[in-house]
């Protein structure tokens, strides 16, 4: 089965060899992108979609994401809107929401949070667990996120849960809970920062994931300058998350061990903090990612295109860099080369923007562009 989609305005390919093609045509064919190039060369297909002069885009890949959840924090966020300062400390509110919450509610939150990132455009996304914080509910959180994505991501070591030492909490991360959650997991994560854990903490943390089969990524340089670039560096992270804070050594560790930084326009927007400098990890050679960072507390958005539009206009990025960053460079940063761009042989993931350019998604901030969503080849908005 073969799909064309012709009379597209703008192709973004995402294909540095060809990564902008005007009057473009695709062809997808059993869930693959088989063709690409200028309208009237098209080999044909079984069906046609008359794109009508648009563009098209890879769909996003959201490569960092914490959906399983209960409960919300509206109010927190109110005060913090009346100056109150975001702490990792609030991550507890929501851990006894979903520890309360049954499974079919948290899958069923899930589902929705899935669903509005889908119309949004986003075709791949990263699912944390870390709102669970005892055995048996990160493997459940897990267990969730795997009916959702491939790419489910342990982060046991989100915050130390109440009532617990941090030795003893990081002894059960890297021992009982870490057997329960590896065979749901692709990747581990820790929230290395002040108020969460370490250098030492978080390297062992880190280790004893990879020992067990995980892929390592980080939160890192959040709230402020810390260990965690460098500890992404070092342990062969394929990604160092926020890196909001970051000093010339940090940038030029991540740029020298090949790190991804995957950068959070929605957590500084939501916490009122200023954003990161995404034009100077450029300028290093750093790969940079976009994701939402989706979580009741730092950033409640399940919007790649409003985040894309911070970055543009926050964090010296220019429109052809934040679609690349949205789309390739999520997919680096989950180390995956079948999804982020649309060139020959990448899964047919796309999107359709009512729009000429991908440049309008941010200089139409705020606008529902996303007008079709195809994943595999088929339509799913
Ligand atoms: O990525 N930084 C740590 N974790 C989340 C925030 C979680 C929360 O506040 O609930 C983040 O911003
Ligand atoms: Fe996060």
């Amino acid at each position: 089965m073969s799909v064309l989609f012709e009379r597209i305005g703008l192709l973004y390919t995402g294909d540095p060899e060809r990564e902008e093609i005007e009057d473009a045509a695709l062809v997808v064919e059993d869930g693959r992108v088989v063709w690409t190039g200028a309208a009237g060369e098209d080999p044909g297909a079984d069906e046609r979609v008359d794109v009508g002069g648009r563009c098209v885009i890879p769909g996003f890949v959201d490569s960092h994401a914490h959906l399983v959840f209960a409960g919300d924090r509206t109010a927190e966020f109110a005060a913090r809107m009346s100056g109150e300062p975001y702490t990792a400390g609030g991550i507890r509110t929501t851990v006894a929401a979903t520890r309360a919450a049954t499974g079919d509610l948290l899958a069923g939150r899930t589902a929705a949070l899935v669903a509005e990132m889908l119309a949004q455009g986003t075709t791949t996304v990263e699912i944390k667990s870390g709102y669970g914080l005892t055995v048996e509910d990160e493997r459940r959180s897990l267990e969730i996120a795997g009916r959702f994505t491939t790419e489910t991501t342990y982060l046991g070591a989100h915050v130390v849960p109440p009532g617990t030492s941090a030795d003893d909490y990081v002894r059960t991360v890297t021992g009982e809970m870490l057997t329960a959650c590896a065979p749901y997991a692709r990747w581990v994560d820790v929230f290395c920062e002040r108020g969460a854990f370490d250098a030492d903490q978080s390297r062992e943390i880190l280790f004893a994931g990879v020992k067990a089969g995980l892929m390592p990524r980080i939160h890192a340089n959040q709230l402020g300058n810390g260990p965690g670039a460098r500890i992404a560096a070092e342990v062969g992270a394929a990604s160092a998350d926020h890196c909001t804070h970051l000093t010339d050594d940090d940038v030029l560790a991540l740029s020298s061990a090949g790190v991804v930084a995957t950068l959070l326009p929605g957590a500084e927007f939501s916490t009122r903090s200023p954003y990161p400098d995404a034009r100077r990890l450029l300028d290093a050679g750093v790969t940079v990612a976009l994701a939402t960072d989706c979580n009741p507390g730092s950033s409640f958005t399940s919007s790649m295109p409003f985040c894309l539009a911070l970055a543009v206009r926050e964090m010296r990025m220019t429109p052809l860099e934040a679609i690349r960053a949205a789309t390739h460079g999520g997919a680096r940063a989950l180390r995956r080369d079948d999804v982020g761009t649309l060139r020959v042989g990448a899964r047919g993931d796309l999107v359709v923007l009512d729009a000429p350019s991908y440049v309008h998604l941010a200089y139409r901030p705020g606008v529902p562009l996303v007008d079709q969503v195809w994943r595999e080849g088929r339509r799913l908005v």
